[in-house]
């Protein structure tokens, strides 16, 4: 009984510092530099100039005011202010929305309502996580940064395994 009682303790720590792992590896960026900055007073190339957004990040805009939204744009809308036929709302009400960044390309969000016009607007430019560029790193360094990089399926699998070893 003892046994077992450690035997989930073992596993439970595994799937918690493999889920840390994960946390740790995306970020989440207040659009605007603080959890209330989607407003037109904000400089938004000014603070995206100092950003690095990768792939699995996460935005957050934080709103005060009821009329204004966050659309996920083409490029000619985002310039030219067009509300109508967007790619995504990502407008949820609260004045709380987030985005996942999914791919390693430019996203163009603006708000609706007229305040595009006033500059609540932001390009966000993602890339992929880089991996270190394998003529420079030992053959040791180099084994340990692809272990990191092991993915998630194999992970999933390997713990499924443990499981099954520890509780047949
Ligand atoms: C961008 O979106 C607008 C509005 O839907 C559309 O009219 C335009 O053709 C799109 N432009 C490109 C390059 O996809
Ligand atoms: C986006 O969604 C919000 C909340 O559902 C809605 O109030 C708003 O009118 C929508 N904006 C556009 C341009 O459709
Ligand atoms: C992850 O590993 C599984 C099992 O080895 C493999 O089938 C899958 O293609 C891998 N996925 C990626 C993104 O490398």
């Amino acid at each position: 009984m003892e046994t077992l009682m450690f035997r989930k303790m073992v596993l439970l720590v595994l799937i918690m510092v493999i889920m840390m792992g994960n946390i740790a590896n995306s970020k989440l960026h207040n659009v605007g530099g603080s959890r209330i900055s989607w407003n037109p007073n904000v400089n938004f190339i000014q603070w995206s100039i100092h950003q690095h957004f990768h792939v699995a990040d996460w935005l957050y805009f934080g709103y005060g005011e009821k009329y204004y939204s966050v659309l996920e744009v083409n490029k000619t809308s985002y310039k030219k202010c067009v509300d109508t036929g967007f790619i995504k709302n990502v407008t949820g009400g609260a004045g709380r929305d987030v985005f996942e960044l999914k791919e390693a390309k430019t996203y163009y969000f603006m708000s609706g309502g007229g305040f595009c016009w006033q500059g609540l607007k932001v390009v966000i430019k993602v890339i992929q996580h880089v991996a270190p560029p394998p003529q420079h790193v030992s053959s040791e360094s180099k084994s340990a940064s692809d272990f990191c990089q092991v993915n998630q399926t194999l992970v999933m699998l390997i713990l499924v395994f443990i499981w099954g070893i520890l509780f047949k």
